[in-house]
């Protein structure tokens, strides 16, 4: 390939793309951000299906010893997968602010609040991982009907997060 056509393509090292007002991004910054949405998305890929495992495991606590062992047995799969994904997903978004500087210094409150849904995402995180032990152990008590609202948080959390970080209102 001609190095004219990687510079059209933008895959030529050094060529600088200005976006969004004042902020310069190089070829670089923008494969770790599209690396980073693309794990963010991977792992929330978990956080949205694993507690719709947990509305079945609540559904079927009083049934078939099969089922319930299939479903703790995915469960246990998903859980382990989506906490290896967050790591380079939130390992990339570090790297971009702490490294390049994306949402650093004054006037970047979108910033600090997205850090503040990402501290929630990884309480609810860990909060999946504390269910899921308590299924195993058959000690959980709440109903399949408080699944379904438990399953809605991430959906919220990825909407306040995915607002600040391409509105910027603040
Ligand atoms: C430690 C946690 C995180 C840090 C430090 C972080 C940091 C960043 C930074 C600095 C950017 C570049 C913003 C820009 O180019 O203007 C970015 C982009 C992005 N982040 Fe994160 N992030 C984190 C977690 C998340 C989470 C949990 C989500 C999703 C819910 C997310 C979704 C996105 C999206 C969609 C973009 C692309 C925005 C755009 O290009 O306009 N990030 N992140």
């Amino acid at each position: 390939m001609t190095a004219k056509r990687l510079l059209a393509l933008g895959l030529w090292p050094g060529v600088f793309f200005a976006c969004r007002g004042t902020r310069i991004y190089t070829v670089a910054m923008l494969w770790i951000k599209a690396l980073h949405i693309v794990f963010i998305a991977s792992w929330f890929a978990g956080l949205f299906y694993l507690p719709r495992i947990f509305v079945n495991l609540a559904m079927v606590a009083q049934g078939s010893a099969a089922e319930r062992e299939r479903l703790l047995l995915m469960s246990r799969k998903l859980y382990r997968f989506m906490t290896v994904l967050a790591v380079p997903a939130l390992a990339l978004g570090l790297v971009l602010w702490l490294y390049y500087g994306i949402g650093r210094g004054p006037g970047q409150g979108w910033m600090h609040a997205k850090l503040g849904i990402v501290v929630l995402l990884l309480g609810y995180h860990h909060g999946c991982g504390v269910i899921l032990r308590k299924f195993e152990a058959g000690t959980i008590q709440r109903s399949h009907i408080w699944f379904r609202w438990f399953n809605e948080a991430p959906v919220l959390m990825m909407l306040a997060a995915v607002c600040l970080v391409v509105v910027k209102p603040f």
